[in-house]
C-alpha cells in the first residue's frame, strides 16, 4: 500500500480564495498531541479568518498574535489576508510545531519564542489575542502542560505587559480580541465592532494618544460555552479591573 501524504497546501489555496476549512481537517497538520487541546486553546479557522480580515484593513499590515500557540491563527491569517503575520509564544516546543505546520501548509508567518516585554509595539498595525493568559488561573488539569511558569502573579505580570504594549502602540493600531484577554484596554482605544463568531470577537482601534473616555455598552453578549473565556468581556477604557476568573470548557461553542 502506498502512503499518500495529506495535501496541506490545498488548505492555503482554499483560504486564499476566501473559503473555509473544517478545524478537524486543518488540525491534521499538527502532531497528534497538539490536536487534543485545539477546541479549547487554538482559534477555530472561521474565527481566525474573520479576525484576520478585521485586523488587515490594508495590504502589507503587520499583525502580531500574542501567545501564538501552535500557530493556528497566524497560519490561517497568513493564508487568508495579504499581510505580514508574527506570532510570539513562550513555549519553545509550540514554536517548533508552529514553524513546521506553516512550512507544510506553505505560508510564511514568523514565529518567535519570547516574551511580550521584548516586543516593539510601534512596528505593529494589528494585534490579536485569544485570551492568552487565562491559563495562569486554570486548575493544573486544565493547563496545556507544565513546561512554563503559571501563576496568578504571572497572569498579572502579563496583563500589565500587554496593557503597556497596547499603550505604546501607534495611533491607528487595530486590536482584535477573541474571548477577552483579562485586562483593560488603555485609554485612547475605542471599541469599533463586537461580533459573535463562535464566541465574542471585538475590534478595538487606537484613535488617539490623548485619552478620551467613552462608554462601551454591552450588546447582549452572553458568556457561553467555549474555550478559555473571561466572564467579563466588556470594558470601559480606564475602568477598574475585572476580578481574575478563569473558566474552561471542553465543549465547542462560544465565549
Ligand atoms: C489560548 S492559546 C491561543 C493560541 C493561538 N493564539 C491561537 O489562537 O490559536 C494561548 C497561548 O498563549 C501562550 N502564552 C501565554 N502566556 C504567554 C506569554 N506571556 N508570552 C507568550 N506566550 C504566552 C500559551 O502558551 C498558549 O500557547
Amino acid at each position: 500500500m502506498t502512503f499518500v501524504p495529506p495535501d496541506f497546501p490545498r488548505i492555503a489555496r482554499r483560504l486564499r480564495r476566501g473559503g473555509l476549512v473544517a478545524d478537524r481537517v486543518f488540525d491534521e497538520v499538527f502532531p497528534l498531541a497538539a490536536r487534543g487541546p485545539s477546541r479549547v486553546y487554538w482559534t477555530p479557522v472561521e474565527v481566525a479568518v474573520r479576525a484576520a480580515k478585521l485586523l488587515a484593513d490594508r495590504p502589507d499590515s503587520t499583525i502580531l498574535d500574542i501567545g501564538a500557540g501552535v500557530g493556528k491563527f497566524c497560519i490561517v491569517a497568513a493564508a487568508a489576508v495579504d499581510c505580514e503575520v508574527w506570532g510570539i509564544e513562550h513555549r519553545p516546543h509550540l514554536v517548533e510545531i508552529a514553524r513546521d505546520a506553516a512550512s507544510k501548509i506553505g505560508v510564511k508567518p514568523t514565529f518567535r519564542h519570547g516574551t511580550l516585554e521584548e516586543q516593539d509595539a510601534t512596528l505593529l498595525d494589528g494585534i490579536y489575542m485569544f485570551n492568552p493568559f487565562a491559563e495562569n488561573l486554570c486548575t493544573v488539569a486544565d493547563r496545556l502542560d507544565g513546561t512554563v511558569e503559571l501563576s496568578e502573579a504571572k497572569f498579572w505580570k502579563d496583563i500589565h505587559a500587554t496593557e503597556d504594549l497596547l499603550s505604546r502602540a501607534r495611533v491607528g493600531t487595530r486590536v482584535v480580541i477573541y474571548c477577552g484577554f483579562g485586562g483593560n484596554m488603555p485609554e485612547g482605544y475605542g471599541l469599533v465592532a463586537r461580533e459573535r463568531c463562535a464566541g465574542s470577537l471585538e475590534l478595538w482601534v487606537k484613535h488617539t494618544e490623548a485619552p478620551e473616555r467613552g462608554e462601551v455598552r454591552e450588546s447582549g453578549i452572553r458568556p457561553a460555552a467555549s474555550s478559555l473565556h473571561w466572564q467579563v468581556t466588556s470594558r470601559t477604557p480606564g475602568a477598574p479591573r475585572p476580578r481574575a476568573r478563569c473558566s474552561t470548557s471542553r465543549r465547542p461553542a462560544d465565549c
